[in-house]
Parts: C-alpha cells; structure tokens; sequence
C-alpha cells in the first residue's frame, strides 16, 4: 500500500511519467498542475487513478526510473553499465564505496542503493559547482544519509577510510590509481569506466603495473527490440556507445599494500 513520504510517480498513456511524493496535501506537479495527493494514501502500488480527467497508473518509484528522470549536468552512467559495475563489485549491505567524481549522482544513487541500509558511499569531486545537481538528485532518492560527499582531487584526498569497493568514472583514473590504492583493502575490487578506448589500456596497464588480479575490459551493447503488428526487430532509436568497463582486483602484495 502506498503512504505518505513514498515517492511515485503517475504515468499516463503515452508512458510519460509525473513524479511526486504521498502526503495528505496539495501538492503542485510539474506538467499536470496541483494534483491532491492525499488520494493516492492506501492504494496499491499499480492502481489506476483519475486525476483532472486523466487515467493515469501510480507505481512507487524504483531505482531505475530514478534514474531515467535524473536533472542532468555531466554525461551519466546508464542503468546497463551500473549495474554490471554493482556487480563486479560485488556490492551488497553495509559495503564501503569510494566514488569520483559525482557527475550528476547517477552512479552515486546506484552505489548507495546497492549498500543500503547499512553501507556508505564516499564520494569525492573536483568541482562543487558540479556537486549542486548531484545533490539535488541523491536528496530525492532518499538516500543521502548513507551519502559522505567531499571536494577534492581523487588523484591526492586522503578519505581516511578503508573501503571495500573503488569505483572511478573521470576521464583519467589511471592516475588516480595509487591514492586510491591507499584505501581500498586487499581483495578489494576497482571499477573504472571511461568512454575511450585509449583510456581503456592506460587503465588496464596502470591496473596490471599495480599487481591487481583478473583485470578485464568490456562494452556492454544493448539493443531495444520493437514488437508492431507487422514485425519484431531492433530499435532504429538505439543508444550508440556508452562506455568502457574495466575491473580488477586488489591483491595483498606489498606492491599495492600502500595504507
Ligand atoms: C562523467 S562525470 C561522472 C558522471 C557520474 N558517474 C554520473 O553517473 O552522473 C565525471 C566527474 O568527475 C569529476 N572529476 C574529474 N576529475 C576528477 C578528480 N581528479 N577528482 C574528483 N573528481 C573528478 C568531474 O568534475 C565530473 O563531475
């Protein structure tokens, strides 16, 4: 049953969604206006409502649509690519992350819901101008008190902390390869994601000069598939190339045990 402080979202027949949360106000919708959402208290989470003449189905808000309605600064990482990083990186409850840089929270939000509700995602950016949009958006999810956001070059921070998992979406994490090392505890896992190839092997080599183990690089391709009344085939609206994935793990060679 919806209550109040859930955030959902209505979504009409042209699959447009409107997001707002339940509380027994008024409350103003971007694009449909004020919309009582004291209705929606004790509905079962898939209901039909009619609001203004509208038919509408009001679902609570998961990750993946958080994440398609994200307010946008930097690219951001797509649900395919987080979702291989959380699990490469093996995350679950109570994990440590140290993230950089925040971009606009995409892959934060990802982190913080895969340690939830009692892990910790640090994340440090250069730039706090940047930072504003990322926060807005971790705020939304709810998930912010998990959150610990510090300013600072990755490549130099001391975060104070050991963690169980790094993950680097900047354009050159290579060089921040030996600050992070510092922190991330043996048999730790790294995940970097970057557009380029050329990224791709100063990565993968400063992972290997390293010591660190079952080091692997990969693209994930998805393809949407249409289903008309004359025929099945692939989207002529696909995502092109997102970015490249690279892994590895921390050993407990002196090589990489810098702490
Ligand atoms: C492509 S965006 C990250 C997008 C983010 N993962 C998302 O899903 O929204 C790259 C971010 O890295 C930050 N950045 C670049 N170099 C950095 C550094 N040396 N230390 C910390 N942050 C850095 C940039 O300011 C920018 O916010």
């Amino acid at each position: 049953m919806l209550g109040e402080g859930d955030p959902v979202y209505l979504l009409d027949d042209r699959g447009k969604r409107y997001w707002l949360r339940v509380q027994s106000d008024m409350v103003k919708v971007q694009g449909l206006g004020v919309v009582d959402a004291g209705r929606l208290i004790g509905l079962e989470d898939g209901s039909s409502v009619k609001i203004a003449g509208r038919e509408f189905f009001v679902f609570r808000g998961g990750l993946i649509e958080q994440m398609d309605s994200l307010d946008r600064g930097p690219q951001i990482i797509t649900a395919k690519d987080a979702a291989t990083m959380i699990f490469h990186l093996d995350l679950k409850a109570g994990d440590v992350v140290l993230e950089a840089g925040v971009g606009s929270g995409a892959l934060t939000i990802a982190l913080l819901h895969a340690v939830t509700p009692t892990g910790r995602v640090i994340t440090v950016e250069l730039r706090e101008e940047f930072a504003q949009k990322a926060r807005r958006n971790v705020e939304r999810s709810g998930l912010a008190p998990l959150w610990d956001l510090r300013f600072g070059d990755i490549k130099e921070v001391d975060v104070e902390a050991r963690v169980d998992a790094v993950a680097l979406d900047m354009p050159d994490p290579w060089l921040a390869l030996d600050n992070v090392g510092r922190f991330l505890r043996p048999g730790g896992r790294f995940a970097g994601y970057v557009p380029n190839a050329n990224q791709v092997a100063d990565l993968v080599n400063g992972l290997r000069e390293r010591g660190y183990q079952e080091v692997v690089a990969f693209e994930n391709i998805q393809r949407a598939i249409e289903v008309h009344p004359g025929g099945v085939r692939p989207s002529y609206d696909n995502l092109g190339h997102t970015g490249y994935l690279v892994f590895g793990r921390k050993t407990a060679d002196e090589k990489t045990e810098r702490a």
